[in-house]
């Protein structure tokens, strides 16, 4: 009941990236065999300041090592990305909650649906470019940590005699599933544009549209469980006690303000049954 979709998909986005950690391993085979080194493991991790990660390594002359680190700073798409998977959780939490239980404050001058509908349009462009930029930002790190690149960073591999290889690559299978929930986050949340811009109510002539179209009711009660459930639930304008209640005076402002026709809607409300009036909620 809590846990919908859209918090879930947010959920395994930055549980995948942001949880991420890897590591490779290089080998330096030195002329000398005695300075060789022929594990050193590099560990890394989220945020990807790979600047910030050294290990020690041979350099194969006498006993001396030297310390090197990795190339690159991938900390601003990482961490955006996971910025926005957590604030699309947080909000579409918060969503949910002020939809079931305040909906009569959501509906009120039609401000929650307006910024609902502001916000679902600013998060799904919002997951689109950090999608983009992390997946992008990705597949740098996997070059930057490739352990063929990471080999040319020492300077014992430099010297010809001296053998230098990998032994292990970072495994990339996490975060690159981060990516793909990326994108699914997108599509989901631009899909609920429409949801949210019927419950704006800016759409001329929904009622008529509406009452035929079952496909269309069902992907959007799949689609978006916060914003479908109530209105089949509370058939607010059929059942007596709401019709003398402030929610209806608040509702028919609202729908003035829809079809800028109050005589149709209320005929409408008045002679038929639910699907008419739901149509119009919707
Ligand atoms: C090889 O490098 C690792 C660091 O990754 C270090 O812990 C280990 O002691 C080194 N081995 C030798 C033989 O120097």
């Amino acid at each position: 009941m809590t846990v919908f979709p859209p918090q879930l998909f947010a959920i395994f986005a930055f549980a995948t990236c942001g949880g991420y950690s890897g590591q490779l391993r290089v080998s330096v085979d030195c002329m000398d065999k005695a300075e060789s080194n022929l594990s050193i493991g590099i560990n890394f991790a989220y945020p990807f300041r790979l600047h910030k990660v050294s290990f020690e390594a041979p350099m194969c002359e006498g006993r001396r090592r030297e310390r090197v680190h990795l190339v690159g700073d991938f900390s601003s798409s990482a961490e955006f990305f996971v910025t926005i998977a957590v604030f699309s959780f947080l909000y579409s939490l918060m969503a949910t909650v002020v939809y079931i239980f305040y909906q009569n404050k959501y509906r009120e001058n039609n401000r929650g649906p307006l910024v609902d509908f502001i916000v679902t349009v600013v998060f799904s462009f919002m997951w689109l470019v950090s999608s983009s930029a992390w997946a992008k930002g990705l597949s740098d790190v996997k070059v930057a940590t490739d352990p063929s690149e990471v080999v040319l960073l020492m300077s014992a591999c430099k010297v010809h005699g001296n053998k230098c290889g990998s032994v292990y690559s970072p495994i990339w299978s996490g975060l690159n599933t981060s990516v793909v929930f990326g994108y699914l986050n997108f599509v989901l949340w631009a899909g609920n544009i429409w949801f949210v811009f019927k419950e704006t109510g800016w759409h001329k002539g929904g009622a008529q549209r509406y009452p035929g179209s079952g496909s269309e009711k069902q992907s959007a009660s799949f689609n978006q469980p916060p914003y479908n459930q109530p209105p089949y639930t509370q058939p607010a304008f059929n059942q007596p006690p709401y019709t003398q209640s402030p929610y209806t005076q608040s509702f028919n402002q609202t729908g003035g303000y829809i079809t800028q026709g109050d005589l149709v809607q209320s005929s409408d409300y008045g002679q038929v049954g639910g699907p008419i009036s739901y149509a119009n909620q919707m």
